[in-house]
């Protein structure tokens, strides 16, 4: 799947370096080409001689390497590549990247190049966690950067909590997804996802149990079909699937604010369990107790992402897809959704708490389309993902 794909992979400095080791034989193994590019940093971890001789290759170190600049400028380097992957990623050279620094090598050429990026963090958990790296995050999620793990595990400096970098078949899994030849080649694909989160005051919010596993199953599902999916997501318990555009909000508006950013697409497909209500005049200081009683929230409407989208007379995507989380005659009120909320397709399933569905990894839902209701037996969310890709796959082929 990777034959003759030409990988620039640069090495960071963390303990997790010695992955990228093994990265780079699973690479090979599948046909890749691998250029290996060692931080400073990076060295005092791998050596050079281990990283070339596993790729097979030169390694380049240097920004101010005159034999290299003659035979391959730097930016060169970075644009013959099909896909550059920094792998570990570390929380400096996060910030670099968000900042825009071209301060060495791995920098300048990340900096300078016009080619896909994928990053597999890999830090301290305390630095995962801090403000300035999430914020970095966001940052390049939003420029378009690809995302893998970090996962959560114990860590070398003793720790517990994610920080750990994706093991080496995760990001291969994501590099092959990369450059997937599905169906979906070309197409643009939004997905909303997870709960929204609308505040009362700055430290308490309203929030629904949705984990997101099924919207992230269906981003990732999109994606294995080629797909360049969108994925605009609130809070949820599981991280976004690799190989997205991550567009991360909090509130129900804001998730309407980032669909609207993201048209045109070719369809969409409303996976987040939306709050229907938001607080009216959330108070923008901590709510205290008081003598004089008990605080009355009152609500307002939020609006309704999917309806909104489904009924523009200009630029409505050619296939737009809900779904409805019913607890009782699923099929009815299924059935009267899709008509109220004017989508093409509407994904039902029975949330009610004997089906162990919300917040666990199974699924059993009906398809309800223009032509009628189709029953999918019970399955992982994951094939359910799968089967609604190869479903949409086969609408926009028609179209
Ligand atoms: N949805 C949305 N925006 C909202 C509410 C829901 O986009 N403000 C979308 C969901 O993403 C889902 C579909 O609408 O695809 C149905 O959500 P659901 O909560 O089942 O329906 P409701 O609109 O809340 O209807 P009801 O109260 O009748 O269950």
């Amino acid at each position: 799947m990777l034959a003759n794909k030409h990988i620039l992979l640069i090495i960071g400095g963390g303990i997790a370096a010695f992955k990228s080791l093994d990265l780079i034989r699973r690479l090979r193994e599948r046909g890749a080409q691998v250029t290996p590019v060692l931080t400073r940093a990076g060295e005092e971890f791998v050596t050079p001689l281990s990283v070339s001789a596993l790729a097979g290759n030169k390694v380049y170190r240097e920004l101010f390497d005159l034999g290299d600049e003659a035979e391959m400028g730097h930016i060169q380097l970075s644009r013959v590549a099909d896909l550059v992957v920094v792998a570990p990623a570390t929380a400096d050279l996060m910030a670099k990247m968000a900042q825009g620094l071209a301060n060495d090598l791995a920098s300048t050429l990340l900096l300078a190049t016009d080619t896909p990026v994928m990053i597999a963090p890999a830090m301290n958990v305390r630095m995962w966690d801090h403000a300035a790296t999430q914020r970095n995050l966001k940052t390049l999620q939003g420029d378009g950067i690809k995302v893998v793990g970090p996962n959560k595990g114990d860590m070398a400096c003793g720790e517990h909590g994610p920080g750990r970098m994706a093991e080496p078949m995760e990001i291969v899994a994501a590099i092959e997804a990369q450059f997937a030849d599905g169906p979906l080649q070309g197409k643009r694909i939004l997905v909303t996802s997870g709960p929204t989160h609308e505040p009362i005051d700055p430290v308490r919010y309203i929030a629904n149990r949705s984990s997101g596993a099924q919207g992230a199953a269906i981003g990732q599902a999109l994606a294995a079909q080629g797909a360049e999916v969108i994925f605009v997501t609130g809070p949820a318990d599981v991280p976004p699937p690799a190989g997205v555009k991550v567009v991360a909000v909090q509130t129900a508006q804001q998730m309407l604010e980032a669909v609207q950013d993201t048209l045109p697409v070719d369809a969409g497909v409303f996976a987040a369990a939306v709050a229907d209500w938001r607080v009216e005049g959330a108070s923008d200081k901590k709510l205290k107790k008081s003598k004089d009683g008990l605080p009355v929230l009152e609500f307002a409407e939020n609006p309704d992402i999917l309806k909104t989208v489904s009924r523009m007379e200009t630029g409505r995507p050619p296939l737009v897809i809900g779904f409805a989380a019913e607890t009782n005659d699923v099929l009815a009120h299924a059935t009267a959704k899709r008509e109220r909320k004017g989508c093409d397709w509407i994904l039902a399933n029975d949330v009610s708490p004997e089906t162990g569905i919300m917040g666990g990894s199974e699924n059993a839902v009906t398809l309800i389309t223009a032509q009628g209701a189709e029953d999918w037996p019970r399955m992982s969310k994951d094939a359910v993902a799968t089967a609604l890709a190869t479903r949409i796959a086969q609408a926009l082929g028609e179209t």
